[in-house]
């Protein structure tokens, strides 16, 4: 017998969202609602994995989960050979780059560094625009970068804008919207074809509502 649809969910902000929107069209969202220390739970007739965001396009790749939900964010920088089907519509933010308030960040032309947990976001952002600028990986809280001169601006995900403000720092551009994304396993959509469907579906009705 063929295993149950296994959805990976990247764990953090999404998933609360998530089991509202599911549970709306009627899912059985329990489990996920209180996950405990459980990763692998029953979502529906489907089954969910909670993974760390870049991993959730690991294992899609990879036919180990057959659809992800997970981050425009998280797409963008890794990147992968998977479906993007549908824009949920959930958890809304954007790539911006960010300075301290003004820095008049393009007014001068000497070299820049940028800090970012979103190297290949910001190395592209950049490329595009002609600019060769030294780009600083950094694991979380970048704001600190240019407030402790380690960068000249930032690469970040901004939400309500607060974490800035509250920082000093303002948007100098905003680079790319993001919001949750379902992703599929190429193979599967074959493979699978209407079981995945009624997947799609049903979150496509979720989104509509
Ligand atoms: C994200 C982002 C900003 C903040 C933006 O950080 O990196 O720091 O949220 O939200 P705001 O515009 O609503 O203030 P996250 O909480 O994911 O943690 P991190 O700093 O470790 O990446």
């Amino acid at each position: 017998m063929m295993r149950v649809l296994r959805v990976a969910i990247a764990k953090g902000r999404l998933e609360r969202k998530l089991t509202e929107l599911f549970s709306a069209r009627g899912v059985d969202c329990t489990a996920l609602q209180n996950p405990g220390r459980r990763l692998i739970l029953p979502f529906g007739k489907w089954e969910a994995v909670l993974a760390k965001a870049p991993d959730v396009l690991t294992y899609v790749e990879h036919g180990t989960c057959d659809f992800g939900i997970v981050g425009k964010d998280t797409i963008l920088e890794h990147g992968g050979s998977f479906y993007e089907l549908l824009d949920l519509g959930l958890g809304k933010c954007r790539f911006s780059l960010a300075a301290a308030k003004g820095s008049d960040f393009f007014g001068n032309y000497g070299h820049k560094r940028i800090a970012s947990k979103y190297p290949n976001v910001a190395y592209r952002y950049f490329l595009r625009r002609g600019m060769d600028v030294e780009i600083i990986k950094l694991e979380g809280s970048v704001e600190l970068a240019p407030l402790l001169g380690l960068a000249d601006a930032i690469v970040d995900i901004v939400e309500t804008g607060a974490t800035l403000l509250e920082n000093g720092l303002e948007i100098i551009e905003d680079i790319h919207p993001i919001s949750a994304r379902l992703i599929a396993n190429i193979g599967a959509m074959k493979t699978r074809r209407p079981e995945m469907a009624e997947f799609v579906r049903m979150c496509e009705e979720s989104v509509k509502c």
